[in-house]
This record gives C-alpha cells, structure tokens and sequence, in this order.
C-alpha cells in the first residue's frame, strides 16, 4: 500500500479503492454508507500511541474483548458540510472534544488531546471530501469513539483502548424528515438516574433504550419521552436528541442535573433564543405543566435538538393515556427559525458570530 507522512505527523495509509461509487446521493439512509478512510489511535502501557489514518474497513478483534462484554466504550455525534469544492465545514468540533473527554473520565477511558483529534478531522476531511454530500439537510456524520481493547473476562476497567474516527454520508434522521415527530413517555423504564452515566455519550445508555424504542415505535410513536427516575414527572429528553418547550415567548429546556445529555446543538438552541431576545429558562419541567400550558393555549411550539436530529419539530405526546396535539402538523415558525439560523451558519451561508464553525481548506 502507498504509505506518506503528513507533516502533521499522522501515519496515512491512502485507499487504492475508493468506494465513493457505492454512495447513491439521492438516497442517503443514515449511518449506513462509509467514507473511504477511518482514523486509529490505540492506548497501551500507559500512554496513546501513533496517530494513523488507513481504509475503512473490518477489524479483528476478540471474543474476550471487554467491550463486548462490559461496554466500556463512549462516542460523540459531530457534522462537516459541504461549502464549496474547496471547503467544508466542521461544527464545533471544540465543543464535542471536550464532551469526548467528559465522557472518557466517567467511563475511566483515558483523555485524548485536541491537536490530534483536530488534525484528524482536517486529514479526514482532505482525504474523503468527495463524501461529503452536497444536497439541502445533507451532511458528513463524524463518529469518534472509544472502546476498551483489552482481552481478559474479568470485570474491571481495560488497559488498552481503541480510538477510533468514521465518518458517513447522511440525509434526514428520522423518517419522518422535516415532519413532526410523536412521542410517548413510558412508565416501564427510566433512561438514567442522576449519578448514573445519563450525562456522558457511553454505549449502554444507548441499550439499554432500544427495547423501550421499539415498544414506542409498535404502539405507534417515533420515540420515548423520557421522564426523570425518581419522581417520574419531570421531563428530561428523548434519548436521539434533546427537548424544547416554547411556552408563550419562554423557551424552556429541562436543566442539565446529571441525568441529561449536555447535547451541543441543545446549547445553540438556547444561545440563539437568547440572542433574539427571547425569554431562556434552564429549569426542571414536569410533564403536568406541558399538558396545562396546551390546555390553556400557551404551548406553542416542541421540538428536540440534536447533531443527527438537528431541530425536529413535536406534533405530539402521550403520556398515561392522554394526548397533546402540538402545532398544524408542520415544523412550527421559532423551530423553522432556529433550523435556518443554525444550519446557515453550518453551511457557510451565515457569518458564523460564534466560533462555531472549523473551516477546512480541501
Ligand atoms: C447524535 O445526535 O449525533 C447522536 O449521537 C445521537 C444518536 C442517536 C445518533
């Protein structure tokens, strides 16, 4: 194989096959379609090792691997767009490093640093810029993640741990697209309790709310509205992304108090509101007052936020037999706004005001 260095000191191995034929643009099914090349780093007596980039592709593991039993493993969602041939742009991608290593220390995976994670991205993005895709509500998924790489059947924390970064051509998130999402909160199941892992991008959150997915999904909603554990009345997010409320002209967004995701688009949201002069309140919400506040006409508008959701409209929720219809069917005029705005600036099409955007030359 054609192995160079780059003067960023990243081992790169380029394909000799690229598979960007294998992509059909027009039909991008999320997360299921590959850019050319993936980023390694792997951790070992103490310390991470070389930076590589090298072909996608399968990797050889172990049965005994302690992530596969034990899933000590943490990921984070991220988006690059397409600018113009010569540039694409990546969304703060500071903002989800740091939210990498967050999640490494609760998971007692060792912290990574921001030169190589930076440098990654950029290589990444030069090397398989053909992926990302070009079309309106398309992007390139970035996926980095962690996983415990040692192999012994003992129940403790690994010493060696993979890093890895894949990126994928995607449109929407949900099916429904740009169309109202429903939702139904589950009396069954929690998603996290506070001083649990609910706050950190860790792979058993994501298990351990599949079967209470599909149960939403089989009795007809898109996904669970999860509540808080211990009471069971206060609104905490949706699992695939995080939750809005605008009540009047309030925008409540439940308070981050160990149990929610900290989501990064979550954090554009309420910067923007601010911005516009709207009223931002980080407060607990309990789904009696949601239920009220559309009784008595003051809930205008639900919507979740979320690196793959980006802002996704709520047309309704159910909880304990009753059910809420939130706005005409259609994605409501602040959630429209907030979508415009944010993926504005993540095209290229809006001044970026906020350091948001990493910009990259390919
Ligand atoms: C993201 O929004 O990027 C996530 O990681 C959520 C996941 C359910 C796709």
């Amino acid at each position: 194989m054609n192995e160079l260095m780059t003067s960023s000191k990243i081992n790169i191995t380029p394909t000799e096959n690229s598979k960007i034929h294998e992509i059909d643009f027009d039909n991008l099914v999320f997360g299921k379609k590959f850019s050319d090349h993936m980023f390694v780093m792997e951790y070992e007596n103490g310390s991470w090792g070389e930076p590589q980039i090298r072909p996608y592709g399968p990797i050889e593991i172990n049965p005994a691997l302690n992530t596969l039993h034990y899933g000590q493993a943490i990921f984070e969602g991220m988006k690059a767009f397409y600018v113009d041939e010569n540039t694409i742009n990546i969304y703060r991608p500071k903002a989800h490093f740091e939210r990498l290593n967050y999640s490494a220390r609760r998971i007692g995976i060792p912290e990574t640093d921001y030169d190589t994670f930076i440098t990654a991205l950029e290589e990444l993005m030069r090397l398989d810029h053909q992926f990302v895709p070009k079309k309106d509500q398309t992007s390139l998924y970035v996926r980095p993640f962690i996983f415990a790489s040692d192999d012994l059947l003992a129940a403790k924390s690994s010493s060696k741990f993979s890093y890895y970064i894949i990126t994928s051509p995607v449109g929407a998130y949900y099916e429904e697209g740009f169309n109202p999402v429903s939702l139904t909160t589950t009396k069954e199941y929690v998603r996290a309790v506070v001083g649990g892992t609910g706050d950190v991008k860790t792979a058993g959150n994501y298990a351990a709310s599949f079967l209470p997915a599909k149960k939403a999904k089989e009795a007809g909603f898109t996904q669970v509205l999860w509540l808080d554990a211990k009471e069971h009345k206060f609104i905490e997010e949706v699992g695939t992304m995080n939750i809005h409320f605008l009540i009047n002209d309030t925008l409540i967004t439940p308070k981050l108090m160990g149990s929610i995701l900290g989501g990064i688009t979550r954090r554009s949201v309420t910067t923007l509101a601010e911005e516009w002069g709207y009223k931002v309140e980080e407060r607990r919400i309990t789904i009696d007052e949601l239920f009220e506040a559309s009784a008595n006409g003051s809930l205008k508008e639900v919507f979740g936020s979320g690196t793959a959701a980006v802002i996704s409209p709520v047309g309704l929720i159910h909880h304990e037999g009753e059910t809420i219809n939130i706005g005409t069917g259609k994605i409501g005029e602040f959630a429209e706004k907030l979508y415009d705005e944010i993926t504005g600036i993540q095209y290229g099409k809006i001044e970026d005001r906020h350091g948001w955007i990493h910009s990259v030359k390919v």
